[in-house]
């Protein structure tokens, strides 16, 4: 039960090796967790292998999150709600768990970064896969309003129905974007192409925070313009830490501390 992977296509720039095995070094665990490149169409296969070689728990990152809900035997609540897997795991029978760490993820990180949640007004840009995961942990904060604004609307709307249950939540086109946030999270994948969404000056409230999901070396667009703007801007990096180390306890039951993980990990992507 010591091997652990992360599945993508790409994988081989992937942090989770890195962010996992300083987890382990933390906590004087001994485990092996490597990067998985698994072929487009047969991510159950590539699953399979790892299994014959002893694996036990993974990651598992785009394109595959869907997939794995698939191939799951049973779901945790935030995979059922998120529709979404990222973490998977064999159960004692030899069944297969599949859970959602990254809504948890970016509400820990939002919390590090002092993001205003209980009682704002946040926006959500992007209506894709990586939102709806994040769409029932936001609303849990108990913001005022959350609204979702996407360059497809319908897409927005229906994510907004999907969780109208839960909260105050609206799905908008981007050009009906009308000013006032306190937070305004970054989720399109544009974003990774140095492009950003048309948006009104007037977009943030005084003390808000910009999120981006993305991170890299350099600021994101997104972080760039908010901080042209006065705005504090923060990267995706600390979610991803916050979603390996919930994932890490899944399978070890142990939680690692993750303020110092980051911290080596901005050193080294500098
Ligand atoms: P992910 O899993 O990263 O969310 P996705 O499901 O493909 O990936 O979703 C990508 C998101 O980025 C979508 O909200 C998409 O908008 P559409 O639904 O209209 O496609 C958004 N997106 C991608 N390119 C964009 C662009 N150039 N401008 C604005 N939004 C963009």
């Amino acid at each position: 039960t010591d091997l652990y992977a992360v599945f993508g296509n790409p994988v081989k720039h992937s942090l989770s090796p890195d962010i996992h095995n300083i987890f382990a070094e933390q906590l004087g665990e001994t485990l092996h967790y490597e990067a998985r490149l698994a072929p487009v169409d047969d991510f159950a296969g590539a699953w399979r292998s790892f299994l014959d070689d002893g694996g036990y728990g993974a990651n598992v990152t785009l394109p595959f999150k869907q997939e794995a809900l698939d191939l799951a035997d049973t779901l945790g609540v935030r995979a059922r709600r998120a529709g979404a897997v990222n973490t998977l795991m064999l159960g004692r029978r030899g069944d297969i768990f599949g859970d959602n760490t990254d809504g948890v993820g970016l509400i820990r990180d939002l919390q590090r970064a002092r993001a205003p949640l209980a009682g704002a007004r946040v926006l959500v840009l992007g209506a894709g896969g990586a939102v709806r995961g994040v769409v029932e942990p936001l609303l849990n904060e108990g913001p005022e309003q959350l609204v979702i604004a996407n360059r497809t609307e319908a897409r927005a709307v229906e994510l907004a129905e999907d969780f109208s249950d839960l909260g105050t939540v609206s799905g908008i086109g981007l050009p009906a974007i009308s000013g006032g946030f306190d937070l305004v999270i970054n989720a399109t994948s544009a974003s990774l192409a140095g492009d950003l969404p048309p948006l009104p000056d007037d977009l943030f409230n005084e003390g808000a925070l910009a999120y981006d999901m993305m991170y890299g070396v350099e600021s994101t667009v997104f972080m760039q313009w908010a901080r042209a703007r006065g705005v504090r801007g923060t990267d995706g990096l600390g979610m991803l830490v916050e979603q390996a180390a919930e994932s890490f306890f899944l399978w070890r039951q142990r939680r690692p501390l993750t303020a110092p993980v980051l911290m080596a990990l901005r050193a080294r992507l500098i």
